[in-house]
């Protein structure tokens, strides 16, 4: 998004980017007053992770963002460390904001309040301070108040936890004013045992059935999956009367997006029922981030574009909010007439999908000759690869097709990519970064030429 007043070689145009400093989770997403709000973790000063506020921006249409001033600032007791993450109601036409008050110690402890602010015109918020103490068993690694009302009216807030034995857990209270809170223990009485911490959790509940989306700390690589530096998935269930997530134990955690940096991502529900997710296209090994290409322009990160998310015959599926259509102007391109193509790129700011009739047997694409998409039919494996920035060598991740390769669509900004596969059944974010900015080339290798369509569009906001 342009904020800078300078644009830069890797500048943003339709995802949310800090206007300089770094940005991470994004919080309080909601859709009020028919406006929609997105608050993040935000960094001012510079492109560390040091005391966080809440960075904000507001939409009409979830491409054009309006900037505000900080929603909240880390100068109070309870939060002066850092105003963490967390979640946006309405209630009695005023706007709350729930997050976590971060307060470490001279002797290097940590102490996590949870704590409310409102506001009764979406920009300007006033703290109420911290809600309850912590419960027993759990170390001081407790926070992300995700919250909402189910049909009674009962106001529900989950929490990312860490037990004192230091594993990772989420713990559940409820109320019925959003002042008073009563504690319901663990939201899974027999959990997954993922990693040492979980982080920013988020419940969709889908009529089919609930997916519990939570970003573990701490797990180990298992072939394709959890190649991140830390993870972001779901398991599926059922969210009960009872406060208790009951979770359908076949079902292994699973990856939301199979990209390299994805974390932290957070869902509402807008005015037409929709349930939309952001994420934060941000996470990794601290040498990889302070090697980052943005920082010389002094910003870091962005966030995803928002996806709208469904439960579609039991299978969770992600794809671009429809809003994205006013953006698209077609361009023509000539139809591939040899086994390799290549595409010039109308913009920096591009779309293209492919659909294939059937199913793609082997192709490759090459964009800007800094990602490689491949996919062979024989192993119905796809492969997505870049340059790491820092080790200059190259690193993929993948992900395996049970039913072949029938759609791409790639949303393009100059150093960011989405790859939606198969209408959303998986998703590949990521970021890029060119070595010569003037290259728009996408090349194309495939061994099956006139099976498809291919669209592409420039996205003008
Ligand atoms: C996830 C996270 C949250 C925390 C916030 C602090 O990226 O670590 O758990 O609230 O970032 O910025």
């Amino acid at each position: 998004m342009k904020q800078s007043a300078k644009q830069d070689e890797y500048d943003l145009a339709y995802h949310i980017r800090p206007p300089k400093g770094l940005l991470n989770d994004p919080n309080g997403l909601i859709q009020y007053k028919g406006v929609y709000h997105v608050f993040y973790q935000w960094n001012q000063q510079d492109t560390t992770h040091q005391t966080k506020s809440w960075g904000h921006v507001s939409s009409k249409d979830l491409i054009h963002w309006e900037t505000h001033p900080p929603a909240l600032e880390p100068v109070d007791w309870f939060d002066r460390n850092g105003c963490y993450s967390g979640s946006a109601v309405e209630a009695d036409g005023k706007l709350y904001l729930f997050y976590t008050g971060n307060v470490r110690g001279e002797d290097g402890s940590r102490t996590s309040y949870q704590c409310m602010a409102v506001s009764e015109d979406g920009v300007h918020f006033e703290k109420k301070g911290p809600l309850f103490e912590q419960p027993p068993g759990y170390t001081g690694h407790v926070r992300d108040p995700k919250v909402w009302q189910d049909a009674e009216g009962i106001w529900w807030m989950i929490l990312g936890a860490q037990r004192e034995d230091l594993s990772g857990d989420c713990i559940v209270y409820h109320s019925q004013n959003l002042i008073d809170w009563d504690y319901d223990g663990p939201l899974i009485v027999e959990r997954p045992k993922l990693g040492y911490m979980w982080e920013c959790p988020d419940l969709c509940l889908f009529a089919e059935k609930d997916i519990f989306v939570f970003s573990p700390q701490g797990m180990d690589v298992l072939g394709d999956e959890f190649q991140n530096f830390y993870q972001t998935g779901y398991i599926t269930g059922q969210f009960k009367a009872n406060g208790k997530f009951e979770w359908d134990k076949e079902s292994v955690f699973k990856e939301l997006d199979r990209g390299f940096e994805f974390y932290a991502p957070q869902t509402f529900i807008d005015d037409t029922g929709r349930r939309i997710l952001l994420g934060w296209l941000g996470v990794m090994d601290p040498a990889v981030e302070a090697a980052v290409p943005t920082r010389k322009d002094g910003w870091l990160h962005a966030l995803t574009f928002p996806r709208e998310i469904i439960m579609e015959e039991g299978r969770l599926k992600q794809r671009p909010v429809k809003e994205i259509a006013q953006m698209r102007k077609p361009v023509s391109i000539a139809s591939q007439s040899s086994t390799t193509q290549t595409i010039v790129l109308p913009s920096l700011q591009s779309e293209l999908q492919i659909q294939w009739k059937e199913a793609a047997e082997e192709m490759k694409l090459e964009i800007r000759k800094a990602v490689q998409i491949a996919y062979s039919s024989a192993d119905q494996r796809l492969i997505v690869s870049r340059t790491n920035w820092l080790s200059k060598e190259i690193e993929e991740r993948a992900v395996h097709l049970q039913n072949g390769l029938h759609s791409l669509q790639l949303l393009i900004e100059s150093s960011l990519l989405e790859l939606f596969i198969n209408d959303g059944e998986e998703v590949f974010s990521l970021r890029y970064f060119v070595e010569d900015e003037n290259e728009k080339n996408i090349k194309w290798a495939e061994t099956a030429i006139d099976s498809r369509e291919t669209t592409l569009y420039q996205l003008d906001l």
